[in-house]
């Protein structure tokens, strides 16, 4: 097995066999043999099954240091050589994994490294178990009670320089993480005795040299000590107080340091010194002796400075003190007497007293200790072990490290007393659980379940712990007895009332029994007991005293008047209002009760063992001596412990537990088996494919026989475990993943929704921006065609109005020149005319003036005297006349040019008023324009800036994505632009799309780009309406269109009177042949039922060209020619015979079948070709043709022609049509037939 790298080279040679059941053959040298071997190569420890045999080794071995505590940590029990640490290991994981309540029961005589090996659990345990600050200081308080204990508590000895006097019992706590939580010790009878008095080569309690040779000067001088221990009565009376082994100094620091970490106060530490010191100070008073006036013995004092510092030192007065220490107080009567203390009793009372100081502190001092290390809030249940926090019952694992079995030699000066016989009955118990589990019940419990056992012999140490704790005869009950009984008894009437009682047992020996009475090695005032462990004399002195344990009334009083920190708890007794008349147990009786508490708890608990045994005698490396360990061996029962366990079973479960455990390793068990436990177990093993010598089935439980089987099994369970819980993780993880799916796919659908929105809304945005760019490309040269035009426009305005304006301005000009030149050449006329007039009026003036001088003249000669009066008169009034004429005429004239002038003047006025008017109106009307110009040219403006801010916005927008525009929008930009204008082009399409008439030719225009688009989509839209047009017939519509086409590719464009047919839809039955009932009755029958055409046709008389009135009706398979009345069959013409089917190009209606010329001479085919004439000549072609291709496959020849050759009744006639007068168009016929001519002339 490999090792951890710090482990030591003394696990790599295993030396002999780590097993003592693998041993071949069992016998006790074998096995002793093999425990020196072990021994002698240091390898100390061997296992019987889960046993460990531990052999002190008197020595440092490298054995416990962390790598090796590392290399045990969590390994099976026999993956590594045998070690203490294997079974603390499995005790703790048992206790850890499985709840199990553990202890550890560490058993050997005294020396053989009990406390040792409990000391090493407690640090493998504190090493493996969990790490965090609280659970570190409760790990330190727990180790470190050890030194504080053992220095209180332990002694040298002459068989152990470290022996513990006193039982251990220390639960260790444990939380379910395995981590300490705290825990309780239980102390068990110390060995107070050793106070006042050592054997020879012994010490005291290690904690009295400690103080006096390590203690602080200052501390010393204030207990007032001397550092001296010879100094001392109780601890110079033995010889012995160095002990080479022992380091008090480094012992006493250990105990200071393990004080302060488990949280004694500082006075309580003082308290404690000043008890230890009192007591050394109180084995230092002296009596001496006195006579009383009544003659009754008494005493004095020697050294009443030391009770002086004594009481000094727990707190009462010197005279309560001495007067406790030498007088004694009993109650006789009813009446308190006080009696002086003789010297001897004085001497007796001062060491009880300082026993029972030692003992009751020790006691204060482990429930301190157990006070600081319990857990705050743990609450006790009634059974102490059992502790409960917060309702969860804590874990626990106990460690038993008690006195060992102890045996001095007489021989030696030494005796065995009291506390040796209960120490040794103490291990007794113990050496009977042990039996009792590992040896007895073990078999029982073969036989018990059934399981094939041959039984092993051993020894049953039960009789003894019978003589010793029997209720009525035991020696326990017997000296409770005697100390109990009233009058003289003594540690002889004990004895003899033994001798009396005892006698007859067979481990019972004493010189008054008859079996001993020659033996000398038997005192008369001893008794000797045969324990498993060996013989032990006990002398009986003191036995009376050592179990009555009383303190006297004034001694215990006293302690509890004085002020000291601790003596009123530890004395309550002393208390006078408490006084109890009870007396208290015996101390053997208590010791009876707490080992029987022990016994009951440890059996509560799953045991573990160590079995410690001493080498030698002599405390020294490296030696074994075969004699004490082969005594050993016998004692402890080591043999039978090997020879059971190797016939045996190493395990054992019952099934519910063991099948609970493994159920995981069978399909049929996991995760439930329904059926009996055993079957599943059964089951397990099978599937396991163990081998069936490794078990055996009993009746409740399985059982084991090798523990390897069980660590396999725990493997197999671990990696079963490992597996499950891999696979619950992955059913959790795909459950987890899953829900994670759903959430994430819940996520991702609203994610990849916004995002496809986010997405469109940025292809939106970009198509926008695209958008924005491409308007404002097409806005900017919109704008720019628009300010081109506008800037064109506006210079044409301007050139209008400034070329309107030159002419106006011009045409104005005119006008006022006109205007001018007419006023001017007005006032040239005025001026003219009025210089004419004047002139006139002036030339008349003149005339008349000469005509005045010439009347005048005649007048003056006519007259001269006629009147010189009259002339005078005349001349007078003539002159008055001619005088008034004148100015009549004058005025007149005057007037007429006033007038004139006047006239003129208004003309002008009218003239500047028109012109006024014009002008203003001018004005006006610019001003109109004037106020039409600004406001076109504001609109103008307006717009142009609209237009501006747009361009500038373009421009802006182009700037910004110009250069993103030619890498991307570019291309993007021309993609949209032809998607756009295909789409424009597609819509617009649709929008205009043509009638769905197939014979429609309208088409829209297409722009020169999709011009082989349009061409194409055209075909396929004409196609489209075809189909469509198609689809909308039905069977029949489709054959009349069949007909139809058929008609047409015979007649289109050779036939007149085919155009005016085209449109006109073909009846067929013309005369509704098919409902007449008498066709129905005589040709329903016959294959010529179907009448694909009946109509009146004209029969064309071949030998004249006459015509005659027929039914002609077209079956399917022949043309009827009936009586149109009577519906008689006149010819039949096979449509199969037709070969030919002749017309003319013009308007006439005739139709010539020719018929196939038979050899056979059939009478039809005789009378030659027939010829019809009917308005429905296209129709019959038609007909005829598609019926004769449907019999025949084969179309018939439809000749168009103007000649042809017909055979009527045997001869060849010659048919030629002709257009007699082209102008008449009625299609009427003329025949005439002449010889093999027939000539048909259309009239
Ligand atoms: N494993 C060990 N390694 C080294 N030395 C050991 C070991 N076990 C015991 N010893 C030595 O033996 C001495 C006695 O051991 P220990 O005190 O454990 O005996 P014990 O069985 O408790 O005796 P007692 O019953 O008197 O208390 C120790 O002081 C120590 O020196
Ligand atoms: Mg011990």
């Amino acid at each position: 097995m490999a090792l951890h790298s710090g482990a030591l080279q003394i696990f790599e040679n295993n030396v002999g066999v780590s097993d003592a059941v693998l041993l071949d053959p069992v016998t006790e040298d074998v096995f002793i043999k093999n425990i020196q071997d072990r021994f002698q190569h240091q390898q100390i420890y061997t296992y019987i099954g889960n046993v460990v045999v531990s052999v002190n080794p008197y020595e440092k071995l490298p054995l416990y240091n962390h790598s090796v505590v590392e290399e045990y940590r969590s390994r099976n029990i026999y993956e590594l050589p045998p070690h203490i640490y294997a079974i603390a290991d499995d005790a703790y994981r048992s206790m850890r994994d499985r709840s199990l309540d553990q202890c550890i029961i560490i058993s050997g005589e005294s020396g053989s490294g009990k406390t040792e090996a409990s000391k090493v659990i407690m640090q493998y345990v504190a090493e493996v178990s969990g790490k965090g600050q609280e659970i570190d200081r409760v790990k330190e308080q727990l180790l470190q009670s050890n030194p504080v204990l053992e220095a209180f508590g332990n002694a040298k000895t002459t068989r152990n320089d470290n022996s513990s006097r006193f039982g251990k019992y220390m639960d260790i706590e444990f939380d379910y993480k395995g981590d300490p939580v705290g825990g309780v010790i239980t102390n068990y009878l110390l060995e107070k005795s050793r106070v006042a008095v050592q054997s020879n080569g012994e010490r005291s309690f290690h904690i009295f040299y400690q103080l006096l040779r390590c203690g602080d000067p200052k501390l010393l001088s204030a207990l007032k000590l001397v550092a001296d221990p010879h100094k001392y009565n109780f601890l110079n009376t033995s010889g012995c107080t160095d002990v080479e082994t022992i380091n008090d100094a480094a012992d006493f620091a250990a105990v200071q340091n393990g004080l302060k970490i488990i949280g004694f106060r500082g006075e309580e530490i003082t308290a404690l010194w000043q008890l230890v010191a009192a007591i050394l100070k109180l084995g230092n008073v002296q009596f001496s002796p006195r006579t009383n006036a009544d003659n009754t013995d008494g005493c004095d004092l020697s050294t009443p400075k030391e009770v002086e510092e004594a009481a000094g030192l727990l707190g009462c007065s010197y005279d309560t003190l001495a007067h406790a220490l030498m007088h004694r107080t009993v109650a006789v009567k009813g009446d308190m007497v006080t009696t002086d203390l003789s010297v001897p009793a004085s001497y007796y009372a001062r060491d009880a007293l300082c026993k029972a100081i030692y003992s009751r502190m020790f006691s204060w001092l482990v429930n301190r200790i157990n006070d600081s290390i319990k857990q705050d809030s743990i609450s006790r249940s009634r059974d102490k072990h059992k502790l409960v926090r917060g309702g969860q019952r804590t874990k626990v694992m106990g460690v038993l490290d008690i006195y060992g079995f102890e045996v001095f030699e007489t021989s030696q000066g030494q005796s065995n007393s009291f506390e040796q016989f209960i120490i040794n009955y103490c291990n007794e118990k113990l050496q009977q659980i042990f039996i009792e589990l590992t040896l007895k019940e073990e078999q029982e419990e073969y036989i018990k379940e059934g399981i094939e056992w041959i039984h092993v012999e051993y020894f049953n140490n039960a009789v003894i712990c019978e003589l010793i704790e029997k209720s009525v005869s035991g020696i326990l009950s017997l000296l409770d007895e005697e100390c109990l009984r009233p009058g003289n008894t003594t540690d002889r009437t004990f004895l003899a009332k033994l001798d009396e009682r005892c006698a007859g047992h067979p481990h019972y020996e004493s010189r008054n029994c008859r079996k001993n009475q020659s033996d000398k090695t038997l005192p008369h005032d001893a008794f000797r007991l045969r324990h498993y462990a060996g013989n032990v004399t006990y002398k009986v002195e003191g036995f009376l005293d050592k179990n009555n344990d009383l303190l006297f009334r004034d001694l215990s009083q006293s302690m509890h008047k004085c002020r000291h920190l601790l003596l009123q708890a530890l004395f309550p007794e002393g208390n006078p209002s408490e006084k109890s008349l009870r007396r208290p147990a015996t101390a053997g009786t208590q010791f009876k009760i707490s080992v029987t508490e022990l016994m009951k708890n440890l059996l509560s608990k799953n045991p573990n063992y160590i079995r410690c045994i001493k080498p030698n005698d002599f405390k020294r490396p490296k030696k074994l001596d075969l004699q004490i360990v082969t005594h050993q061996v016998r004692y402890l029962g080591l043999m039978e412990n090997v020879r059971v366990r190797r016939a045996g079973y190493a395990f054992r479960q019952v099934y519910e537990p063991f099948l609970y455990r493994y159920k995981m390793l069978a399909d049929k068990t996991w995760p439930h088996w329904h059926g009996a436990p055993q079957e599943g177990v059964k089951e397990i093993l099978q599937q396991q494919q163990i081998s069936q010598d490794e078990y055996a089935f009993g009746k409740t439980k399985i059982f084991v026989r090798n523990p390897k089987l069980l660590f396999d099994m725990e493997e197999r369970r671990r990696e079963r475990m490992h597996y499950l819980a891999t696979l619950i993780q992955k059913i959790w993880k795909g459950y987890y993943q899953h829900k994670l799916f759903l959430i994430m796919k819940a996520a991702q659908v609203v994610i990849s929704a916004r995002f496809r929105g986010y997405w469109a809304h940025k292809q939106y945005k970009a198509t926008q921006r695209a958008t924005l760019i491409i308007q404002c490309y097409a806005r900017g040269w919109k704008a720019r065609e628009i300010l081109r035009a506008l800037k064109l426009a506006k210079k044409r305005q301007l050139a209008a109005t400034t070329i309107r304006r030159y002419y106006m301005g011009y045409k104005a000009r005119v006008l006022l020149a006109q205007l001018k030149l007419a006023k001017k050449q007005r006032l040239a006329v005025t001026t003219i005319s009025s210089h004419y007039r004047g002139y006139k009026a002036r030339v008349l003036l003149a005339q008349l003036k000469l005509a005045k001088k010439q009347r005048l003249a005649v007048t003056t000669i006519s007259s001269h005297y006629r009147g010189y009066k009259a002339r005078v008169l005349l001349a007078q009034l003539k002159l008055a006349k001619k005088q008034r004429l004148a100015v009549t005429t004058i005025s007149s004239h005057y007037r007429g040019y006033k007038a004139r002038l006047l006239l003129a003047h208004l003309k002008d006025l009218k003239r500047q008023n028109l012109a006024a008017v014009v002008i203003q109106k001018y004005a006006r009307a610019m001003q109109a324009r004037h106020l039409l110009a600004s406001m076109k040219r504001e609109r103008r403006e307006y717009w142009a800036q609209g237009v501006i801010l747009k361009y500038f916005r373009g421009w802006q927008v182009r700037r910004v994505f110009k250069p993103k525009f030619r890498r991307i929008a570019g291309p993007k930009v021309a993609r949209f632009v032809k998607t756009a204008l295909k789409r424009r082009y597609l819509l617009k399409l649709r929008d205009s799309l043509p009638s769905m008439s197939p014979i429609s030719q309208d088409w829209p225009a297409a722009p020169r780009r999709f011009k082989t688009t349009s061409e194409v989509l055209c075909k396929l839209f004409h196609r489209w309406r075809c189909a469509k047009y198609r689809q909308r017939f039905d069977e029949k519509s489709r054959h009349r269109m069949r007909e139809k086409v058929t008609a047409s590719d015979i007649f289109k464009d050779k036939k007149e009177i085919y155009p005016p047919t085209v449109p006109v839809p073909f009846k067929g039955d013309y005369v509704g042949l098919s409902q007449n009932l008498k066709w129905q009755k005589t040709y329903k029958p016959t294959d010529d039922a179907y009448v694909v055409f009946a109509d009146n046709v004209m029969k064309i008389n071949r030998a004249d060209g006459k015509m005659v009135s027929k039914l002609m009706v077209i079956s399917s398979q022949a043309v009827l020619l009936l009586d149109p009345k009577s519906l008689a069959l006149k010819y039949r013409i096979p449509l199969n015979l037709v070969t030919k089917i002749s017309t003319s190009p013009f308007k006439d209606k005739l139709i010539v079948f020719h018929l196939q010329k038979q050899e056979n001479g059939d009478v039809l085919t005789k009378k030659g070709d027939f010829v019809f004439s009917n308005d429905n000549l296209v129709e019959i072609v038609a007909k005829v043709v598609m019926v004769i291709q449907q019999l025949t496959g084969k179309q018939p020849e439809v000749q168009v022609s103007q000649r042809m050759v017909a055979e009527f009744k045997g001869h060849t006639v010659e048919v030629s049509f002709n257009n007699g007068q082209p102008e008449v168009q009625s299609g009427n016929v003329r025949i005439t037939r002449k010889g093999n001519r027939l000539d048909i002339i259309q009239t």
